[in-house]
C-alpha cells in the first residue's frame, strides 16, 4: 500500500462527550461549512502530514517554493483567517473552539497569530491578481489575519452524501480488501460524459481499481449542484462501471480553480486515500483562460518526490471518421470530423432541458441531470 503523504496518516479526533462541553467554556469562533469540512479533512488524514492550521514558516514556503517547511510537496495553503475582532481574547499559547453553527467541530491550539499578504498569496497559488478569478475574488474577501496551530475534531460536521462518504483509513482498508495493489484516482467537479468516462476506463485498464472522487463543496456560479453530480455518477455506476473494479466516494473540500497548484494538491489527497496513480487530463482544476491546457501536467515534472504517479491524457473527443472517442494521439483526422465534449455546451444544451446526443453523455446520465429543474449553482 502507498505511504501517506509525509510517511504518517494523521489522526487527530477525540469524540468524547467530556471534550465537547469544555469547547462551550473556550472562546469561540463560528466558522462555515466548507470550512468545518476541512477541518475534518485535517483531523481524519485527508491532508497529511498537516496536523492543523498552517502557521507563517509553512504558509511562506508553499508560496515561495511550492513545498512545507520541511521540503514535502504542498501547493495549497490550508489556513485559517480571523478578525482581529475576533481574536480580542486570544493570545498565542490559547485554546480556540470552532464551532459550525451551534456544534463544536474541533478545538484548536493557535501556535500563532499573523498577518498575511494576499496579493503574495493569490499571484503564487492562482498566478493572477485578476478579480475574474474565483480563487483570487475568495482570497480578497478573507480577513486581515490567520491563526496557525494544530486542531482535535471533536464532531465530523453534517454530510448530505453519507453513503458515498469515506475516509482515508476506510479506503486504505476497502482497496486492500479487494486485494487492489494499483489504484488509480479520479478527481472531478462536474456530471460525467464521454470523456470523462473514457480517461477513467482507459486508466483503469492499467491498473487494478478506479478511485472516482468528485469534489463537493462551493464551487463557482454554472458549475453542477452537488446533488446533481452524484445522481449523475450513481446512474453511470449502475448502467456502465464495473462492481468489482471501480469505486464511487465524495472529497468535501471547496473546489480552488487554482489549476496547476491544485492538480499536485489533488494528487496528494488521493495518495492519502491510498491511491498509486491519478488521473490528470486537460485544464485540470482550471478555470476560463487562465492556465494553458496542459499547465497541470507540466507542473508533475517539478515534483518527483511526490509519491504518487500521474497519468497524463490528451484532451478525448469523438472522431467521426474513426467512428468512437479518441484522442490527439490516436487520430490522424482533421479537426472538422471531431466532436469535442465541451462542457459549456453539454450545460447548455442541459440548462435549456435538451438530451445532449449519446456520443456525449450517456442517455441515463442526462436524464439522471434532466430530473433537476435547476441542476447548476446559481
Ligand atoms: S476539474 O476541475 O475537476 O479538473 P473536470 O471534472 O471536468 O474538472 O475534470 C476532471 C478530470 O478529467 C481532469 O483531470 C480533467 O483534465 C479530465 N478531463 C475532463 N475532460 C476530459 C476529456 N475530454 N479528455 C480527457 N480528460 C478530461
Amino acid at each position: 500500500m502507498v505511504a501517506p503523504h509525509g510517511g504518517k496518516l494523521v489522526e487527530r479526533l477525540d469524540f468524547d462527550e467530556k471534550k465537547r462541553e469544555e469547547a462551550y467554556e473556550m472562546p469561540r469562533k463560528t466558522i462555515g461549512i466548507d470550512e468545518a469540512r476541512d477541518a475534518a479533512n485535517i483531523a481524519h488524514g485527508v491532508f497529511s502530514p498537516l496536523e492543523g492550521y498552517m502557521c507563517r514558516e509553512d504558509l511562506e514556503h508553499v508560496l515561495e517554493h511550492g513545498r512545507l517547511a520541511n521540503d514535502l510537496p504542498w501547493t495549497i495553503p490550508i489556513i485559517m483567517d480571523v478578525s482581529k475582532e475576533e481574536i480580542k481574547d486570544i493570545i498565542e499559547g490559547d485554546e480556540l473552539a470552532l464551532f459550525y453553527g451551534e456544534m463544536p467541530i474541533a478545538i484548536m491550539n493557535v501556535e500563532e497569530i499573523y498577518p498575511y499578504d494576499k496579493k503574495v498569496y493569490a499571484e503564487s497559488v492562482f498566478g493572477t491578481l485578476s478579480a475574474e478569478h474565483p480563487g483570487v475574488s475568495n482570497i480578497m474577501a478573507k480577513k486581515e489575519h490567520l491563526i496557525g496551530g494544530r486542531i482535535t475534531l471533536l464532531n465530523d460536521p453534517p454530510t448530505d452524501f453519507q453513503r458515498y462518504k469515506l475516509w482515508p483509513k476506510e479506503t486504505r482498508v476497502l482497496f486492500k480488501e479487494r486485494g487492489w495493489k494499483s489504484v488509480v484516482g479520479f478527481q472531478t467537479r462536474n456530471a460525467p460524459h464521454a470523456g470523462h468516462e473514457y480517461v477513467q476506463k482507459t486508466a483503469l485498464t492499467f491498473v487494478d481499481g478506479l478511485f472516482v472522487n468528485p469534489l463537493i463543496g462551493r464551487k463557482k456560479s454554472g458549475d453542477f449542484k452537488d446533488e446533481v453530480i452524484i445522481s449523475a455518477y450513481e446512474a453511470l455506476f449502475k448502467h456502465y462501471y464495473p462492481k468489482d473494479t471501480a469505486v464511487l466516494a465524495i472529497l468535501e473540500t471547496e473546489m480552488r480553480y487554482a489549476g496547476p497548484k491544485e492538480a499536485i494538491f489533488h494528487a496528494i489527497i488521493r495518495k492519502n486515500f491510498g491511491c498509486t496513480h491519478f488521473i490528470v487530463g486537460r485544464d485540470h482544476a482550471g478555470v476560463g483562460k487562465f492556465y494553458g491546457p496542459y499547465d497541470a501536467q507540466e507542473i508533475f515534472y517539478e515534483y518527483p518526490d511526490l509519491g504518487i504517479t500521474p497519468l497524463f491524457f490528451r484532451s478525448f473527443f469523438y472522431c467521426k471518421k474513426c467512428g468512437g472517442v479518441v484522442n490527439e494521439k490516436i487520430c490522424p483526422h482533421g479537426t472538422e470530423h471531431h466532436i469535442n465534449f465541451s462542457g459549456t455546451k453539454i450545460r447548455a444544451m442541459l440548462a435549456s432541458g435538451n438530451k445532449p446526443p449519446p456520443i456525449m453523455m450517456r442517455p441515463e446520465v442526462a436524464d439522471a441531470i434532466l430530473e433537476y429543474e435547476e441542476p447548476f449553482v446559481g
